[in-house]
């Protein structure tokens, strides 16, 4: 892991921030003045910043791309769930899911121990998109229809009606649609489209935050790391 990056997530200050700290030689790696912002530290090396030790934590982002019938859970006693996916050597990580999918919902699940990220990518504050490929029954969407949804429509199908923030429909065809939505109440795809009396067959988020997964399934039940490009798009995307 980069000096830089360690230091940043261990919240001493911004990347940019700890740089300057490294070039004004404030930090040491085992008991050496550090000069390169980019080189390698490991979880045993000791770390010093003014001279006082920090802890290294290291951050992790996973993409999942989420099966049919998993729950969005790191464990779970019953019901197969999306901490199956991730490999033994990272159990003790911390790591969770950022947000829900549903437990037929297919798709683009990020999977991070950076606590930070995960709050503000959940936080409508941020009107992160989220998009998702739904194939529903029931009528076509009709352009007053859609004009509602882009304004913003009151859900009253649970105990306290409830305005969702205004989201936009594409419409593919007679059974397929795209809606992006900027914030992420309880099922709000599958309620949003049961107001206006389409059933949803089939849910699958396809992009997040600006990044994207195959619209076809067969990718399901893949995990990967993201890459640094990818990490830093999401918090630029959150103002990290
Ligand atoms: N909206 C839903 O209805 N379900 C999801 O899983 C995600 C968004």
């Amino acid at each position: 892991m980069r000096l830089d990056r360690t230091l940043a997530n261990s919240g001493i200050g911004t990347r940019s921030s700890v740089r300057q700290l490294i070039a004004s030689g404030g930090v040491t790696v085992n008991g050496v003045t550090a000069k390169d912002p980019g080189m390698q530290v490991n979880d045993g090396d000791k770390i010093t910043c003014g001279g006082k030790e920090i802890g290294i934590k290291e951050n992790l982002y996973f993409l999942l791309d989420k099966p049919d019938n998993i729950l969005t859970a790191m464990e779970d006693p019953r019901l197969p769930c999306v901490g199956d996916f991730i490999p033994d050597e990272l159990k003790g990580k911390k790591l969770a899911p950022v947000g829900r999918l549903d437990y037929h919902t297919t798709g683009l699940l990020i999977i991070t121990n950076d606590g930070e990220l995960s709050h503000r990518l959940q936080s409508p504050k941020y009107h992160i998109a989220k998009r998702y490929l739904v194939t529903f029954q029931g009528p076509q969407w009709s352009g007053k229809e859609i004009d509602a949804v882009s304004s913003g429509i009151t859900l009253t199908d649970m105990d306290t009606p409830v305005k969702t923030a205004p989201a936009e429909i594409s419409v593919i065809n007679d059974n397929e649609a795209e809606i992006t939505l900027y914030e992420g109440k309880t099922h709000e795809v599958r309620r949003i489209f049961a107001h206006f009396g389409k059933e949803v067959i089939a849910l699958r988020r396809i992009f997040l935050a600006g990044l994207e997964t195959d619209k076809d399934v067969s990718g399901c039940g893949t995990l990967r790391e993201l890459t640094e490009d990818e990490i830093n798009l999401l918090k630029s995307s959150v103002g990290l």
